[in-house]
């Protein structure tokens, strides 16, 4: 029996621009650079480092070590880093009154990193969850997660890290309107240039578990056990649409899908409607389920970092914050 010719005629054969390294390496179509990265990196207020128990590889930096991170960012040209603070939890309380401390650990981490590492931009959490003994974004009466009152104490909060010399602000909490709020107060108190990367669609999502241990965040109280209230739900992609051009009319200079890896479709949306700088964020659980199934030896788990960082990219993302940045860079550069 003859076995008949592939068709159409002549043969169109897509492996043959596979075959080798250097023509595989000629057809690609993107490629992931150290500067696609931005340093998801947690501070704390003591001394030295300390290990996160469910993030192997994470640690929580002291001010002088994540100073001592901003120049390894920029020897390894990472172009930026977000920070994000651990509290004691004897200094939270139900309205994260130290949020806008002018000498707490993430102004005082801001001005070391960026005495340390001028070229390294440093990117600011808005958000009062690692505050609050509540745990919640916000400030709670009632079990209510009121709005207005937490867009004033978010205005405080990113003011003050400004001032510190934040060069974005990056507003986490899910609150409507903040962004505009916030922009008006940057240009009336003379902050023109600091940028805003809004968490423009963020999701209520069980991907950010690790991130509670993390930043030793409260597990969630106050007659309120989940943030449904304020983050978006999984199941919705219309509403991201919505929240996104609402964050771009209010002035947002960038924005940002969150989590990552499960949601690139709302990424490669978000990138075909409104052709902004659109970041995608590995969250915490996307860093620990690749790292656990690494230590298994049930993934290859330099090949998975490497593959969900071009997923992204592939997807449409200006840039990627994740955990695995240091280490990325150092496979990718050079
Ligand atoms: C909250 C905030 C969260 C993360 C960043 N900012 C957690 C949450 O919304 O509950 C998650 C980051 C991660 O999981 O890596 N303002």
């Amino acid at each position: 029996m003859t076995v008949p010719p592939l068709a159409p005629y002549p043969a169109t054969r897509l492996r043959r621009l596979r075959q080798a390294d250097w023509t595989r390496r000629l057809v690609r179509e993107t490629q992931v650079m150290p500067s696609d990265l931005i340093w998801s990196m947690v501070v704390h207020e003591g001394e030295g480092t300390v290990p996160v128990a469910s993030m192997p590889g994470v640690e929580r930096l002291s001010v002088k070590e994540a100073a001592k991170a901003a120049v390894r960012a920029r020897d390894l040209g990472i172009p930026a880093i977000a920070i994000f603070p651990h509290i004691d939890p004897s200094r939270k309380d139900a309205t994260g009154s130290i949020a806008a401390d002018p000498d707490g650990v993430i102004p005082r981490a801001v001005k070391a990193m960026k005495d340390a590492a001028p070229e390294v931009g440093i990117m600011c959490d808005v958000a009062l969850d690692p505050f609050t003994d509540h745990g919640h974004d916000g400030v709670v009466e009632g079990g209510r997660i009121l709005n207005d009152a937490t867009i004033e104490r978010l205005i405080e909060q990113g003011l003050m890290q400004a001032a510190a010399g934040a060069d974005i602000l990056a507003p986490s909490d899910m609150m409507d309107g903040r962004i505009g709020r916030l922009r008006g107060a940057l240009e009336g108190d003379g902050f023109q240039d600091t940028m805003i990367m809004s968490y423009a669609a963020k999701y209520a999502s069980a991907f950010y578990g690790p991130y509670r241990d993390a930043i030793g965040s409260a597990k969630l109280s106050a007659g309120q056990g989940d943030k449904k209230t304020y983050q978006m739900d999984p199941a919705n992609t219309e509403e991201a649409i919505r929240e996104v051009a609402l964050d771009i009319a209010e002035g947002a200079d960038m924005v940002m899908v969150k989590p990552g890896l499960p949601y690139l479709d709302i990424l490669r949306r978000l990138v075909d409607e409104f052709r902004m700088p659109t970041y995608a964020f590995q969250v915490s659980g996307e860093y620990a389920m690749i790292k656990a199934a690494g230590a298994n030896g049930w993934i290859d788990e330099e090949r998975a970092i490497l593959e969900s960082l071009a997923a992204f990219k592939r997807a449409g993302a200006a840039g990627i914050i994740t955990y695995f940045a240091p280490w990325a860079a150092e496979k990718l550069g050079g």
